[in-house]
């Protein structure tokens, strides 16, 4: 099987949406703390009649119907979710109903959950499936659904919400180097959802931040010695057309990794002017590295481990240094979360889609590549080459399909309190029964579903506008 890899993509996301000027202004924060210092511009939410599984629900449909796919075509369908709505039974299975009604119940997979990573395993697992020997010839499914939301304080800026559906087999338009994949994971209390009543996670920022620096790290490396084993030569930034990072806030967090003096790796983090929120991994050879950048690096040259990713001064000249390539390389990725917030699982893919929207007409022939983050901790980086493929999977189609701009732009704006009291609501109504939603869908595009109620015996049922 040739380029398997993923052939179609949607998104879908909540038109409600709240103005992160608006919110540090409600929360007291000092003006441009959340739009500059974490870089984001606005955050979707899901009102009471939306939640991760009619979100699922609509990207499943809006994509067979938008790609023109049997529903029957479809033979495995995987799940990446860290919202927990039922303990024991998957997202997966409220999407069957879709595949029920076409007569096709022949379908593997269920969820994976592990933070924001569950998306990606989801996808290798798909992946995985189309190049094994038990492949039958038919499409995988994958779809990475969250709404992500924090209890009053400063993570609340950083949550967001949105479901993403992708289409996987082979001769796709992006398709999967598999050979180049490198991990790290390891056991760490940074974000967790220990608090079963609670959908809030128990959250140490400081320690995420720093967690998810030295994941980018290792697997980096990983991968570049992996590169270097197939490729019989060294891995550079330059072999990386565009980098795309799992995107929690639009803080970027730069990488320099430099090869410096005999051997040695200095591990330099930055954290460049816009703080956008993804991570640029910039590996130069000594050579490489133009004279005035090794000069304004070099005071910083004995920082190690977690002395590199603390140092603010090496941050602000990191900044300056890798400015260029920043807007180059992850500059493109950056809209949709931005736009949107944190997806979780979504995250990774909403940038990635974000390139498509953005560069889909010279795409072609170039790499990506890709780190995925989940807390606790599962970390890995892989590669996607861009490929010339057939309609309706093209990337030009996938762009049009996407329909970025305009689904940003017919969006919701909601006031803070507004969105406050909304959280109030789903906080109390969760894991709860016996309740029937506003079904209030005004804001809805027709075909999209939404929760009507919750019965006594904590069944959820849903509509389609
Ligand atoms: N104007 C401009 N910038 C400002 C302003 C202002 N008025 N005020 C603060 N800032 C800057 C700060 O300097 C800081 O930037 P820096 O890191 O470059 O110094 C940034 O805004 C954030 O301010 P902090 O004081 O560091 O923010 P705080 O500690 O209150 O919260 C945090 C930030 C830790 C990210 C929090 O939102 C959080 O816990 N989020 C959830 C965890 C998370 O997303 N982790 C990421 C990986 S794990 C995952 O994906 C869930």
């Amino acid at each position: 099987r040739k380029d398997v890899g993923i052939l179609a993509m949607d998104i879908y996301f909540p038109p409600s949406c709240v103005k992160q000027e608006a919110l540090e202004v409600h929360d007291g924060a000092s003006k441009g703390k959340y739009t500059i210092g974490l870089g984001q511009e606005c955050m979707a939410f899901c009102t009471e009649v939306e939640d991760v599984i009619s979100m699922s629900l609509t990207v499943v449909s809006n994509l067979l119907k938008n790609y023109k796919i049997d529903p029957k075509m479809i033979g495995r369908l995987e799940v990446g979710s860290e919202t927990v709505i039922d303990k024991s039974k998957s997202i997966k299975t409220w999407l069957m109903q879709i595949f029920e009604e076409h007569g096709n119940t022949d379908i593997e997979g269920v969820d994976s959950s592990n933070a924001c990573y569950g998306g990606t395993a989801a996808l290798f697992n798909c992946v995985n499936w189309v190049e094994s020997s038990s492949w039958d010839g038919r499409y995988g499914l994958v779809v990475c659904t969250d709404s992500a939301v924090y209890a009053e304080g400063p993570a609340r800026p950083t949550g967001g919400a949105a479901a993403i559906a992708m289409l996987i087999g082979p001769n796709a338009p992006i398709a999967f180097e598999s050979k180049y994949r490198a991990s790290h994971m390891a056991h760490v209390y940074d974000f967790y959802k220990p608090k079963l009543a609670s959908e809030y996670p128990v959250v140490d920022g400081k320690l995420s931040q720093t967690c998810y620096l030295m994941a980018v790290d290792k697997c980096y490396r990983r991968f570049c010695e992996k590169f270097e084993k197939f490729e019989g030569k060294q891995f550079s930034v330059a072999d990386a057309d565009y980098c795309v990072f799992h995107s929690p806030y639009n803080k970027v967090t730069v990488f320099l990794i430099i090869h410096f003096l005999k051997s040695r790796f200095y591990l330099f983090t930055i954290n460049p002017f816009f703080c956008l929120i993804c991570l640029l991994f910039i590996y130069f050879k000594f050579s490489t590295v133009d004279e005035d950048a090794i000069e304004k690096l070099k005071p910083f040259a004995d920082l190690v481990g977690d002395e590199s990713y603390q140092s603010r001064d090496l941050e602000k000249t990191s900044q300056q240094v890798a400015k260029a390539l920043y807007d180059a390389k992850v500059g493109p990725s950056t809209l949709v979360p931005k736009q949107v917030g944190n997806m979780y699982t979504a995250s990774l893919y909403a940038a990635l889609l974000s390139v498509i929207h953005n560069k889909h007409a010279s795409l072609e022939g170039q790499r990506i590549m890709m780190f995925s983050y989940g807390s606790g901790m599962t970390a890995t980086v892989f590669s996607l080459k861009a490929k010339k493929a057939q309609h309706p999977f093209t990337l030009s189609n996938i762009a049009s399909v996407l329909d970025v701009s305009r689904k940003l732009e017919s969006r919701h704006e909601v006031s803070p309190e507004k969105f406050v009291e909304t959280l109030k609501l789903n906080e109390h109504r969760y894991g709860g029964n016996d309740f029937v939603t506003n079904n209030d869908t005004s804001v809805l595009s027709p075909g999209t579903y939404y929760l009507t109620n919750v019965d006594a015996l904590y069944r959820r049922f849903y509509k389609k506008k």
